[in-house]
């Protein structure tokens, strides 16, 4: 018996403060070395601007291995009313091979996601954080700011996107949701003055955010860009930043945050200072002082998907939730 879990069902067992827990999980697992991960898939759907990504982990000390099949068209939601993220994930048990479950990725990704930005804001944000800079409000712009809430004290919350309807809309949904205040600002710049945490999760091509705007004990999560020709940071934010912290080196080196920045000579590859997972894991030290500038480049992991989906599997099991196929 193989179990089927649809959006709906995995919603039902799935909240914000489980994903932070799978996803730190995994990243302390990856930091002990516990983990297989090799390096994604790609098929690009060049005519139709969208990507497919196979991506598949073993996380040893959970037993829990698995596939995320997921696409990437960030002209979906204008053109077909549907998510630009959509994903499938299948696991199977490393004893026998057999297929556990099939379930529904797209909410698993859009909270995974969020997961691993409070991850790496628990560890590298100042801990008196209050005040969140978000740019980019679809998906992700939503379970970034969640995520955030579940390890600091957010009160505020500053939001720019390029599409002004998305910043209204956004600003009465989140404020509602999370009790927090929430602005919604009209450039770039609005959204990063002032603030402790800066989150960028655009899928654009061409960087905007500048490192004028960053100020002493800031805490950046690049989120957007997670393919070569995505691109959100300019190198000038590169070049500010005390403590650069990644998902995965060979992965953050390839997407354009980094790889345009290592290309110009602004950057060596030995400037990254550590993967998030040796943070987690106690072999390196996240944040050191509160003036220290810190960057999390986040580019999306399959064990981050592989564990949070485990945890779905087994709290479905427990509660009866989804159809035996
Ligand atoms: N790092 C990861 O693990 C990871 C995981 C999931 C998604 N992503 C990436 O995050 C990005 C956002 O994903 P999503 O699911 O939230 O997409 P989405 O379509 O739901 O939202 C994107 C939002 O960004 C806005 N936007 C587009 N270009 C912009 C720009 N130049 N400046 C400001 N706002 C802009 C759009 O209007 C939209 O509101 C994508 O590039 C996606 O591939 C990364």
């Amino acid at each position: 018996m193989t179990l089927y879990l649809t959006q709906k069902d995995v919603e039902s067992v799935l909240d914000m403060k489980g994903a932070v827990e799978a996803v730190e999980d995994g990243f302390r697992e990856m930091g002990l070395g516990r983990i297989e991960m090799p390096a994604r898939v790609y098929l690009h759907f060049e005519k139709y601007d969208g990507v497919l990504i196979a991506m598949p982990a073993y996380i040893l000390g959970l037993d829990a291995a698995g596939l995320k099949v997921v696409t990437v068209h960030p002209g979906n939601p204008e053109k077909y009313g549907l998510p630009a993220v959509i994903a499938t994930i299948i696991l199977n048990d490393p004893r026998n091979g057999k297929p556990l479950a099939i379930m529904d990725g797209t909410y698993i990704t859009a909270l995974r996601t969020g997961g691993a930005g409070a991850c790496g804001a628990k560890y590298l944000s100042r801990k008196d954080s209050r005040v969140a800079g978000i740019i980019g409000l679809g998906v992700q712009g939503r379970s970034q700011l969640m995520g955030l809430c579940e390890v600091r004290d957010i009160e505020k919350a500053k939001v720019f996107d390029i599409a002004p309807a998305a910043r209204r809309r956004y600003a009465e949904e989140m404020s509602r949701k999370l009790g927090i205040d929430i602005e919604a600002v009209d450039s770039y710049e609005a959204a990063v003055r002032g603030v402790d945490i800066v989150v960028t999760c655009t899928p654009s091509q061409e960087p905007f955010l500048k490192g004028e705007w960053i100020e002493e004990g800031m805490h950046i999560s690049a989120i957007g860009a997670d393919t070569a020709a995505k691109r959100e940071l300019d190198s000038s934010v590169i070049r500010k930043v005390d403590k650069l912290v990644v998902d995965f080196i060979d992965q953050a080196l390839v997407v354009g945050d980094l790889a345009v920045p290592i290309s110009e000579g602004v950057i060596g590859r030995e400037d990254i200072y550590a993967e998030l997972g040796e943070i987690v894991a106690g072999k390196k030290k996240g944040r050191e002082s509160d003036e220290e500038i810190t960057l999390f480049k986040a580019t999306g992991l399959a064990i981050q998907d592989v564990g949070t989906a485990f945890k779905v599997y087994q709290l479905a099991k427990e509660r009866g939730i989804g159809r035996e196929l």
